[in-house]
């Protein structure tokens, strides 16, 4: 078989990710570059066809970027191509994925893999079955500031981690008198949308794969905005979670307590932000930086609520350097996602493990419906 170029059916193009994300800063910028570099130092080049519902928008944009193939017919376009990539909003991607797979296609797809765990899982069983290769976005791991804190646990600087504390999030404008910045979907249960299905995919597979898998959660997803306005201007009932507030025990025993919210206005450095604490030092990593405070160069502040703060406190901590370059997290996913299917092996961050992010958010769900903590079996 020809490996210098595979076809690429990328369904969903229209979308914020599908757009941004995935065509313009991993397709095209991998095409911009020659390809995909192999282990042998030869290229793959991807051929992409541009898939859709509304034709107008398809032909704009492959006008706008040079290409010439697009279709709003995704089933007949699965023949033409060996990668079949999916960026549709949530709820429209299981049927498509299982077409996929079906007709013998690799799947490469956005979080979450479908709207419930027991969709998620299945797919999952019939990519396994069909032999194919199969991987979700994990984008999280492949963030500058997320990679220094591999660095930083590959390398044993945490000693034993205890806890880790997690805030995300920002303010969505409601859409009334300034537009929102996200999809009107995001905040309809019935569309697919809430933070917790959203959010809680990433967290499982961001401390899974730092800090060891989730065994309970206990969470309170909420509604903070229950009125927001369409992309029409039209006021609507806002019936998903724009908030969650959880706490997930990890099998090592270190707890993690993660903050998620569009109704909260930043005052951080960055949208996320991860505080880890160990016995050996503590690191606040966000999107690109990380920053570090061993036990060795740790103060002792003494409460004394009657004088102002004395320290500098974010003054001690030291910038760990970039030492690497680090390109667009979402095009490393796919060249890495490319590679495995050309070496004809699994990816490493599959439909088992986007199951296993669904069964966090189901998980985190239930909780905060019931009041009560919810342990999370292996997932068989
Ligand atoms: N990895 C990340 O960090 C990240 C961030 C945001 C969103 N996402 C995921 O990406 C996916 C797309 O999100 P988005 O923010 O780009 O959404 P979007 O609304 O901007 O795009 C949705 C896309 O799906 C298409 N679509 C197909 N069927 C549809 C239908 N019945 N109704 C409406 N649109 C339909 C639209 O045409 C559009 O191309 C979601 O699954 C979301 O969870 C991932």
């Amino acid at each position: 078989m020809n490996q210098t170029a595979i076809g690429v059916l990328l369904n969903g193009v229209t979308g914020r990710m599908g757009y941004r994300q995935h065509l313009l800063r991993s397709v095209l910028a991998i095409r911009e570059q020659g390809g995909v570099e192999l282990p042998d130092g030869t290229r793959v080049q991807l051929e992409p066809i541009l898939a859709g519902r509304n034709a107008a928008k398809l032909k704009e944009l492959a006008d706008r970027h040079g290409l010439t193939a697009w279709t709003t017919d995704v089933d007949s376009a699965l023949d033409d191509v060996r990668i079949y990539f999916d960026a549709q909003l949530t709820s429209a991607r299981e049927p498509s994925v299982r077409k996929a797979i079906a007709a013998g296609k690799h799947v490469y797809a956005e979080k979450p893999l479908a709207d419930t765990l027991p969709a998620a899982l299945e797919l999952a069983g019939l990519a396994r079955d069909a032999g194919i290769c199969h991987g979700v976005v994990h984008d999280k791991l492949f963030l500058p500031g997320l990679r220094k804190l591999r660095r930083l646990v590959d390398g044993g600087f945490f000693g034993r981690v205890l806890s880790v504390r997690g805030e995300f999030g920002y303010w969505v404008f409601e859409g009334d008198w300034q537009e929102a910045q996200r999809p009107s979907w995001n905040y309809r249960a019935e569309d697919g949308g809430g933070i917790v299905l959203d959010m809680f995919c990433h967290w499982n597979y961001v401390l899974e794969n730092l800090f060891g898998a989730v065994r309970a959660v206990t969470a309170k997803a909420t509604t903070h905005i229950p009125r927001r306005w369409d992309e029409q201007g039209e006021p609507y009932a806002a019936t998903a979670d724009d908030a969650a507030y959880g706490i997930f025990e990890l099998e090592s025993g270190a707890i993690a307590q993660i903050n998620s919210s569009w109704s909260t206005r930043v005052f951080r450095d960055e949208l996320v932000e991860f505080q880890v604490d160990g016995t050996e030092g503590s690191a606040v990593a966000g999107l690109r930086r990380c920053r570090v405070q061993h036990r060795s160069a740790t103060p002792k502040p003494v409460w004394n609520p009657d004088l102002p703060a004395t320290e500098p406190f974010r003054e001690q901590w030291q910038e760990v350097p970039d030492n690497a370059e680090f390109d667009n997290g979402f095009k490393a996913q796919w060249e890495e996602f490319v590679r495995d299917v050309v070496a004809g092996r699994q990816h490493r961050y599959d439909f088992f493990s986007a199951a296993r992010g669904l069964q966090l958010a189901e998980a985190g769900l239930t909780s905060s419906a019931e009041g009560r903590r919810i342990e999370l079996k292996p997932l068989t």
